[in-house]
């Protein structure tokens, strides 16, 4: 059986994953791809860190060059996170031949556009299905299964790090630091968790969604945002009182008009909505098209294996797509239109 050689950058919560799935999977792989998977080279930042994985020492390197030149290498897979180094090193991966594979929310909030034109023009896949939500399989919803539709709203908890802070407060009366910290231990939160709890994490998925969902190239700048900061047990108690849940929404919304509204912050959710009862790590997301009405994805948000998941589903697509000689296919270079609605009109509404 031929092999696929895989190039690591990171070998954090994700990559961990990712490689796991690769050992604890083979098989099903194998099945699946027609191909055996080997992991060949690891750019992580110490590379004598006791880790969590068996890969052999002579993988690792500290030098992610030494990944994305490595002419073996067929598909990158980016889960080390960063905004200017990391998109050089994507640009860099494509231009030399090879597939990449990222998780990185935040670097597609801001560059996706320019990523895709490199992954177009080198007639390369760049995937990304676990920069949104998770394990959920939104992105490749959105952008293939509905790609005929004419998508008018999509909306949904986007963060499960804030998801759950927001949960157990709500259930147990836990303190915000406290269980922001738990769901640090659990390998939810970002590295910096003021990406998740001022809701700015949420708002780069909102803008991929949107991006996707509606054509167009709306960015982080473009969302409006507001996180749970100052959301108190007291916030909570008088919303259960009165039947509701508050959860941290982001929700992108097209108009006739071709207008698109695209805001995080927390809402008010009646207790008979399905959305309220989405809590702990768990994501959901309402999609609503003209043909499909209603839909709702529900899944884990965050963690090891469920964002690990999504990255092995992008990379199993990646070779199969090599074996048909179909790479590059899904060109996004036609997403240019970019027509915001002034949200604080919006909100005053
Ligand atoms: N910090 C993110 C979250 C990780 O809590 O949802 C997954 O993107």
């Amino acid at each position: 059986m031929e092999t696929i050689k895989v190039g690591l950058l990171g070998l954090g919560t994700v990559g961990t994953g990712v490689a796991k799935m690769i050992f604890d999977n083979q098989e099903e792989l194998n099945k699946k791809t027609g191909y055996a998977i080997e992991i060949i080279k690891v750019a992580v930042k110490n590379i004598n860190k006791k880790r969590d994985i068996e890969l052999p020492q002579a993988v690792f390197t500290d030098n992610p060059q030494e990944v994305v030149e490595n002419p073996d290498v067929q598909i990158v897979v980016e889960v080390m996170g960063g905004l200017e180094d990391t998109k050089d090193l994507i640009i860099k991966a494509l231009q030399n031949g090879k597939h990449v594979v990222t998780a990185n929310k935040d670097l597609l909030a801001v560059s996706g556009q320019e990523l895709f034109e490199v992954a177009d023009e080198q007639k390369k896949d760049l995937m990304y299905e676990a920069a949104v939500a998770g394990a959920i399989p939104i992105v490749r919803a959105v952008k293939e299964s509905l790609a005929a539709d004419e998508i008018t709203e999509v909306m949904g908890i986007l963060n499960g790090t804030t998801n759950y802070i927001l949960s157990k407060m709500s259930q147990e009366g836990a303190d915000f630091a406290d269980v922001l910290a738990e769901a640090q231990e659990l390998g939810y939160a970002e590295a910096d968790p003021t990406s998740d709890v001022e809701g700015y994490d949420a708002a780069r998925k909102t803008a991929i969604l949107a991006s996707i969902a509606f054509s167009s190239r709306v960015t982080f700048d473009d969302v409006s945002v507001s996180g749970i900061t100052k959301i108190s047990a007291r916030d909570i108690s008088y919303a259960k009182d009165l039947g509701y849940s508050i959860k941290l929404l982001g929700v992108a919304k097209r108009e006739d008009n071709g207008q698109i509204e695209v805001r995080v912050h927390p809402t008010f959710i009646p207790n008979d909505h399905p959305l309220a009862a989405v809590n702990g790590v768990y994501n959901a997301v309402f999609v609503k098209g003209k043909a499909l009405g209603d839909a709702m994805f529900y899944g884990r948000g965050a963690g090891e294996l469920p964002t690990a998941s999504a990255v092995m589903g992008d990379v199993v697509e990646v070779i199969r797509n090599i074996r048909s000689g179909s790479n590059g296919r899904i060109g996004c270079t036609c997403y240019n239109e970019k027509n915001i609605k002034d949200v604080n009109d919006v909100v005053s509404k």
